[in-house]
């Protein structure tokens, strides 16, 4: 039985994530702020899949989260051979409205975290030849997005941390790796369709036809789809996928990288 950390598990992407390591046969620790919204979700993954699933209550803002799961994946997992880096985003901001408390806020949430835990369960993954680091990033790491200022900004740093680690670990049986997102339908995308809406004095609706016409695809992506490509990147057959970006995107982003 191989082992999975998921953040960000109780909605939206960090949920279809759980669902697909859990149906690959993972035990699993799902961790956010919130062990009442974790507990179902936990509960319906057992019934259906069979695995062992634990829940705890972090809050990836806070300095001590990446310790504490840590410890609790060394309690309930023994070993860590997944590690998903997932959790909310940042307030939205364009670049002339950021400040220094909500800076250090947003990195310690997009960037510190994640890189805490993941440097945190890497010393097993090398001892045992085994481990997959896999990051949720944002398009904004490749096409900065006007109104995501904290975000573009907290996800590059992670990213730059991740190429710099799949290159140092490659030789060690540890692939490190980045998923970036277009527009997946979550509640986070709908928060920020409504809060475009409110800026621009429309509504959600139009905001999001408006979003989809650029979408190649012609469509918000389904959480499972992101979903599969993570599952890919957590599996064994990801063995030669290291120090990457993929997207998925449904054709948003016009980058060649
Ligand atoms: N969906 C997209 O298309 C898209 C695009 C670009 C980037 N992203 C990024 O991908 C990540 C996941 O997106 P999503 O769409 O799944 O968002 P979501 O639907 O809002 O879900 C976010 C998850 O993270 C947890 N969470 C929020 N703040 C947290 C915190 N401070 N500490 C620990 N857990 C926290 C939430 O649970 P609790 O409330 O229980 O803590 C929830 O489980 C976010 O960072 C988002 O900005 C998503």
């Amino acid at each position: 039985m191989s082992t999975a950390i998921v953040g960000g598990a109780s909605a939206g992407l960090g949920a279809a994530i759980a669902e697909k390591l859990a149906a690959t046969g993972h035990d699993l620790l799902l961790w956010s702020r919130s062990e009442e919204r974790l507990a179902p979700i936990a509960a319906s993954l057992r019934d259906r899949h069979g695995v062992a699933v634990h829940t705890f209550a972090a809050d990836a803002g806070d300095p001590g989260a990446a310790a504490a799961v840590a410890e609790r994946a060394a309690e309930v997992l023994t070993t860590v051979d997944v590690c998903v880096l997932n959790a909310g985003g940042p307030p939205p901001a364009t670049a002339d409205q950021t400040d220094p408390d909500t800076w250090r806020a947003a990195l310690q949430l997009l960037t510190v975290t994640p890189i805490d835990l993941a440097t945190r369960v890497l010393p097993g993954m090398r001892q045992r030849g085994f481990g997959r680091i896999v990051a949720v990033l944002s398009s904004g790491v490749r096409e900065p997005l006007p109104n995501l200022a904290y975000s573009n900004s907290g996800r590059a740093a992670l990213a730059a941390w991740l190429k710099t680690l799949g290159r140092q670990v490659a030789a060690d049986g540890v692939t490190v790796n980045g998923v970036v997102p277009g527009r997946i339908d979550t509640e986070r995308v709908a928060q920020l369709d409504a809060a475009a809406a409110q800026r621009s004095g429309t509504d959600a609706e139009s905001v999001r036809a408006a979003s989809i016409a650029t979408i190649p695809s012609g469509r918000y992506g389904r959480p499972e789809e992101f979903a599969a490509v993570v599952g890919f990147l957590a599996s064994r057959e990801s063995s030669y996928v290291t120090a990457s970006m993929l997207s998925c995107d449904g054709g948003l982003m016009r980058s060649l990288t």
